[in-house]
């Protein structure tokens, strides 16, 4: 049975498989509970996050080991993400004003200076804020870059809804300007480091990319349903230079996506399972370049991070190879438990609606844990290949919704982990992420499908394209007088200024002799050192000490004007 072989996997074998309840039971009474332990979490009123202003989510109450007594701007947008999926699919038209209050808190949350910077510095990948909308300055792991991207993706769902019932010009006057902060953010910044959704490792992040690309496509198409078109080429360019990015996160040879590319383990976690549920477009099909749930890729990774667990728990008293499992002690989180199902789910609803599976050499290792002796090819809908496979898969899903139900106390409420061996749950008490999670699997699972945002149809530019991120324009005038055929040029502590290399120092201009004068392109936001170089006969003379040192601005260009030392 594969609910035996996972619990064996989790650790759990000693427990009553037995007394497990079905994932159909699970859902029809978990999802009542999650909904309401989720909007308890939401202020100015729910009931467990007094103190919150209005809507804004609490990532949980628990105030001590952990203090998650904040809000996150990731967890904020996935649960509005999932309560404006709820809302715009007619499901429960209640919830507007809690959309309405929690666009206003973010858009109040945008305009707070924070240690990540102001709104125009790269405040806005800050990762989380006190519940009253102030700053949180302690140290954390910050920047996080996929909090501008999941924003924006939650409120264009909300602003398309909104265009569908005439309201454009609430979208266009008070939705869009908040939205395009967000993805102008995206669109400057992807490019680089980034702390990961779990906050651990700064590097670049599958996750993070993954959901910055699907916000910068839909935030394309949403510009061009408002005629906001001088966005559209901005982010249509970023949208293919980060699709590009995107693919060098797969290994071919060990058929998965490495999750973060620092972080010095193996790369396999669980942020890869999250990236496709949270990107899933079933209009796209099971193409592989975005990773969708049924992509080849998608499910080979599937595999491999799954088997992870395998190898890792029953001989390793402590660390496990997915950095989400690490955490406090490596036991499993009830969303990653339940975004391997949905995951599933959702690949079974893309292979209805295509009405076919194709089982490639990727995905082939995927396929044959169902059918030992599947072969590549197309099983079209009708072949008993496709209902095996599909029955199979969906109880090898519902298994893993099993494992979390079976660590579901009584009451229904879900903390962020369980113990691995006892199931006893574990960490923040009443996550609101947990209970999102449980939301999201279940409609999967109902055979609910969100909004399309553009995944089909893409190519992927045949190179990649860096993004240096922020730029200021500097104008360097220096006065020095100089003998007939000496020089003066310039080098400082960053690439634009050649690294303080004094062979490709930057030549100056003596047009306005005696000032010299070069106009560079170079990070916004950073304290730059440099000094100026005479170069004569052969001859390299540096100025004297200190190095001319001076912070950039955030944008626009500045004039410096020195004398030679
Ligand atoms: C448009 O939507 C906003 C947000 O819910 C609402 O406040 C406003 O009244 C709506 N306008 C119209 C004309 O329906
Ligand atoms: C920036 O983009 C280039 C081109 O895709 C890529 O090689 C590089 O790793 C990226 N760096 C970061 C930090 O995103
Ligand atoms: C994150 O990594 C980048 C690139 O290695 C580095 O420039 C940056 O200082 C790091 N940030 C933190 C907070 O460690
Ligand atoms: C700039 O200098 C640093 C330190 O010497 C070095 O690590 C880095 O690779 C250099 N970058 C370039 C583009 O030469
Ligand atoms: C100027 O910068 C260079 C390169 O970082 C460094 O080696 C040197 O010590 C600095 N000079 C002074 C006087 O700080
Ligand atoms: C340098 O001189 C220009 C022209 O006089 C002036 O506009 C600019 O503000 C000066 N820069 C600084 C840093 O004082």
């Amino acid at each position: 049975m594969r609910i035996l072989c996972l619990a064996s996997v989790f650790g759990l074998v000693g427990s009553a498989i037995s007394q497990s309840t079905t994932a159909d039971a699970y859902f029809g009474t978990e999802s009542t509970i999650a909904k309401a332990g989720l909007l308890a979490n939401i202020g100015p009123s729910g009931a467990k996050s007094s103190g919150a202003k209005s809507g804004i989510v609490i990532a949980s109450p628990s105030t001590t080991n952990p203090n998650y007594l904040f809000t996150w701007v990731r967890d904020s947008s996935l649960v509005f993400k999932v309560i404006i999926d709820q809302f715009t699919l007619g499901q429960d038209p209640s919830l507007r004003g809690q959309i309405d209050n929690f666009f206003t808190a973010e858009a109040a949350l945008q305009q707070v200076s924070n240690p990540s910077g102001t709104i125009s510095t790269g405040g806005l990948a800050e990762p989380k804020y006190n519940i009253d909308g102030t700053a949180f300055t302690g140290p954390w792991g910050r920047p996080q870059r996929d909090g501008p991207a999941l924003r924006s993706t939650s409120l264009i769902t909300y602003a398309n809804w909104l265009l569908g019932q005439g309201n454009s010009s609430f979208v266009t006057n008070t939705l869009w300007p908040v939205i395009k902060l967000d993805l102008d953010y995206v669109a400057t910044y992807w490019n680089q480091s980034t702390f990961d959704l779990w906050e651990e490792i700064n590097s670049s992040s599958f996750f993070t990319t993954a959901v910055q690309h699907r916000a910068l496509r839909e935030g394309s198409a949403l510009a061009t349903r408002i005629g906001q078109s001088a966005s559209v080429g901005t982010y249509n360019t970023q949208a293919n230079n980060i699709l590009c990015f995107l693919q060098t996160f797969w290994n071919p040879a060990a058929g998965y996506i490495t999750a973060n590319t620092g972080g010095g383990r193996s790369g396999k976690d669980s942020n890869t399972i999250l990236a496709s549920i949270h990107t899933w477009d079933i209009q796209a099909g099971c193409d592989a370049t975005t990773f969708q749930p049924c992509s080849d890729k998608a499910l080979s990774n599937l595999k491999v991070y799954v088997d992870s667990f395998r190898s890792v728990y029953p001989i390793n008293s402590g660390v496990s190879a997915t950095s989400a499992d690490v955490y406090f002690n490596g036991n499993p989180w009830y969303l990653s438990t339940f975004a391997i199902a949905e995951q599933l789910y959702d690949a079974i609803l893309t292979w209805q609606s295509v009405g076919s599976i194709q089982v490639t050499s990727t995905s082939l290792a995927f396929f044959r844990q169902f059918a030992p002796s599947i072969s590549t090819g197309t099983y079209a809908a009708s072949s008993s290949q496709y209902s095996q496979l599909t029955s199979a898969i969906k109880t090898f899903a519902d298994g893993f919704v099993e494992i979390a139900a079976k660590y579901t106390p009584s009451n229904g409420g879900l903390a962020e982990q369980f113990e691995k061996s006892t199931g006893t749950p574990l960490s923040a008490a009443d996550l609101t992420w947990s209970y999102a999670s449980v939301l999201t699997a279940s409609a999967a699972h109902a055979g609910l499908t969100p909004a399309s945002w553009g995944a089909s149809g893409l190519t992927v530019p045949g190179s990649c394209v860096s993004n240096p991120g922020p730029q200021a324009s500097v104008t360097f005038n220096v006065q020095a007088t100089t003998q007939f055929g000496e020089n003066i040029f310039l080098s400082g502590s960053v690439d634009a200024l050649e690294n303080w290399s004094s062979d490709n120092a930057l030549p100056l201009s003596a047009a306005a002799y005696p000032v010299w004068s070069i106009t560079v392109n170079v990070p916004a936001n950073t304290n730059i050192q440099y000094k100026y170089i005479r170069k004569f006969n052969g001859g390299v003379t540096w100025e004297s000490d200190p190095n001319n040192s001076f912070n950039t601005p955030a944008s626009g260009s500045v004039t410096l004007n020195d004398s030679w030392r």
